[in-house]
């Protein structure tokens, strides 16, 4: 068992959506959260920069005694995944969209999935696009903007009505039955999806997956926490930490740093 705390990073304040998932299921486990939001979005950028950003996080959290990384961010993931296995010794746990449960569950054969423009250009999406979504109608859309308004603390703002109106359209055209959420930023915005959306539309995002996955790992290695001792939860951000304040719960500790 180890004491170490589990490190988790995204472009921004997005993946607290993650740790909140994980620390229900780990509520005895320490976690260091880095938000790189200064560089956020990284959706739009190139899949190198995308991994120069990732290799930073992951240096720094390592730095600071991380026992596994969790990857809360799904364009980091399918960009930067195989860079960060083939180059580190400890464990990575990454996120990616959940097409998978999703085209075996659709009736309708039609799956909307908002996503950013790095995640759906990579390779690993592509490859898991063919393998489990041959069969379905893929209604693919760039959540442009979104990221940025969030990171902001325009969550619930009129421009956001605006986007997700404008982004959903051709999915309800289109008569899906499912919405995919791919990137951490979005289990935010599901009221307002909710409220956009018919009800027999359903929304999935990854985030308990996530958790799930990352207790198999620490018990399969033996690196679990078994103590009952109030966990130390630290968040990390090189941008404003008042938008990360708004998310994280009460007794967490927030930094902020330059990295
Ligand atoms: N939370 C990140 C993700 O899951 C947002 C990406 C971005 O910064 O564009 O993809």
């Amino acid at each position: 068992m180890s004491k170490n705390p589990i490190g988790l990073f995204d472009s921004g304040v997005g993946g607290t959506s993650i740790f909140k998932d994980l620390h229900k299921l780990l509520p005895h486990e320490s976690t260091i959260y880095l938000a790189d939001s200064a560089n956020a979005p990284y959706g739009p950028k190139g899949k190198n920069w995308i991994i120069e950003r990732s290799i930073v996080n992951t240096e720094l959290l390592l730095s600071k005694g991380c026992k596994t990384i969790v990857i809360a961010c799904n364009t980091a993931t399918t960009n930067a995944i195989k860079v960060l296995r083939n180059n580190y010794n400890v464990p990575f746990i990454g996120i990616e969209p959940a097409i998978k449960p999703a085209s075996l569950k659709s009736k309708t054969r039609a799956v909307g999935i908002l996503a950013t423009r790095g995640t759906f250009s990579s390779e690993l999406f592509r490859k898991s696009t063919k393998l489990y979504c041959s069969d379905v109608f893929m209604v693919e859309q760039i959540g442009e903007g979104i990221v940025d308004l969030i990171e902001v603390g325009k969550l619930n703002s009129p421009e956001m009505t605006l986007l997700l109106k404008s982004y959903l359209e051709p999915m309800l055209k289109a008569n899906i039955d499912y919405l995919v959420l791919g990137c951490t930023h979005y289990p935010y915005l599901i009221p307002q999806l909710k409220k956009l959306l018919p009800k027999s539309v359903k929304i999935i995002d990854s985030g308990k997956a996530v958790a799930n996955q990352t207790e198999a790992v620490l018990r399969a290695i033996h690196l679990l926490n078994e103590t009952i001792k109030e966990p130390k939860l630290q968040f990390y951000t090189n941008g404003e930490t008042s938008v990360l304040e708004t998310l994280v719960p009460k007794k967490a500790k927030i930094n902020f740093l330059e990295f």
